[in-house]
């Protein structure tokens, strides 16, 4: 697949999500293989404004292309903060126009951005202006089932220049859960001529072959389906675009102890455990003694034994 100008592995990919998609966890995923690495969202204010430099935005050992997702709703702040992250190595940008976080779209930001398309025109032209590397933007089916407008914003955001567009199938009011419309990301594919990637409720090879057909669009975007499944991406690279299997049968426990390691060095150890807790459990998902794993390593802040209930744990499974 290709954005702009920027040539990419195939067209699956793992979804921005706060607080999961941190440099370790990106790392993790790309040991598998996936098209391109999305960052969590990034506060155009906080770099801006507060001059800060994110975690997020390290990108130290990624070898595939990183997408910079920014969020934020003043044009000339955003255009800032998409110059600025250009300079840290991003090889994409991304305008966020799904938060549904009362605190994001109370700001105007987020998937409020949409009930606007005027200030969406404004936003787009500015960004693009500002940098010369491509630009996606990730949008909802639209604000809630009476305003379902992605087709329309879709293509005002084309118009401004942009390489491609995420369409997540779900309106704002149902934040992350319920049905996602096929229906809508397949008018957004109809709408414009730049590439549409579907996202929403992909969990294993149907539905991420349901997205594929249903809806036209060239890539898929996994959220969820991640979450503890690394390799999952690569699984759909392998099973529907016949890409070689890749470092299957290798060890899980291997996996989430250098995941647990990095996470450590990158976040300091008590934070590092605390950010390790929820992948700890979602590794762990579906095997047999889950609970009584999570129990123990949710509550010690020792990482030596942390380590030695991994290994106790995942034993010799390995990566299906
Ligand atoms: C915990 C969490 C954090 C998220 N953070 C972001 C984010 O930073 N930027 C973004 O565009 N979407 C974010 N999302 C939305 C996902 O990218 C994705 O659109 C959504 O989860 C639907 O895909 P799924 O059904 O495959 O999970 C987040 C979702 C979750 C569950």
């Amino acid at each position: 697949m290709k954005i702009g100008n920027l040539e990419l592995d195939g067209a699956v990919f793992m979804a921005p999500m706060a607080g999961i998609t941190d440099p370790p966890y990106r790392r993790v995923v790309q040991e598998f293989g996936v098209s391109a690495l999305w960052t969590e969202m990034i506060s155009s204010h906080a770099v801006v404004k507060a001059h800060k430099v994110l975690p997020t935005m390290d990108i130290a050992n990624h070898r595939l292309p990183v997408i910079f997702q920014v969020i934020g709703k003043d044009p000339e702040i955003m255009a800032e903060c998409a110059r600025i992250v250009e300079g840290f190595g991003a090889a994409a940008i991304d305008i966020n126009m799904g938060c549904p976080a009362r605190q994001v779209v109370g700001a105007g930001g987020g998937a409020a951005l949409m009930c606007d398309p005027g200030l969406v025109k404004h936003v787009v032209r500015e960004v693009r202006r500002a940098v010369s590397i491509p630009l996606t933007v990730k949008m909802r089916a639209g604000w809630d089932e009476k305003r379902l407008n992605a087709p329309e914003v879709a293509g005002i955001v084309e118009k401004e220049g942009a390489d491609a567009i995420v369409v997540h199938g779900r309106c704002r009011s149902a934040v992350h859960s319920g049905p996602v419309s096929l229906e809508l990301i397949r008018q957004v594919c109809e709408t414009v001529s730049i590439p549409v990637i579907g996202n929403g409720g992909v969990s294993d090879i149907t539905t991420a072959v349901n997205m594929f057909q249903e809806t036209g669009c060239r890539g898929i975007m996994v959220g969820r389906g991640v979450l503890g499944r690394p390799w999952f991406p690569r699984k759909v690279l392998e099973s529907i675009f016949g890409f070689p299997v890749y470092n299957t049968g290798c060890s899980l426990g291997g996996i989430v102890r250098s995941h647990f390691e990095d996470q450590l060095s990158c976040s300091g150890v008590l934070q590092g455990i605390r950010k390790m807790r929820k992948h700890l459990g979602w590794y762990s998902r579906g095997f047999a003694g889950a609970s009584e794993f999570r129990s123990s390593v949710f509550t010690e802040n020792d990482p030596k034994r942390v380590v030695v209930s991994i290994n106790n744990f995942f034993g010799k499974v390995v990566v299906p």
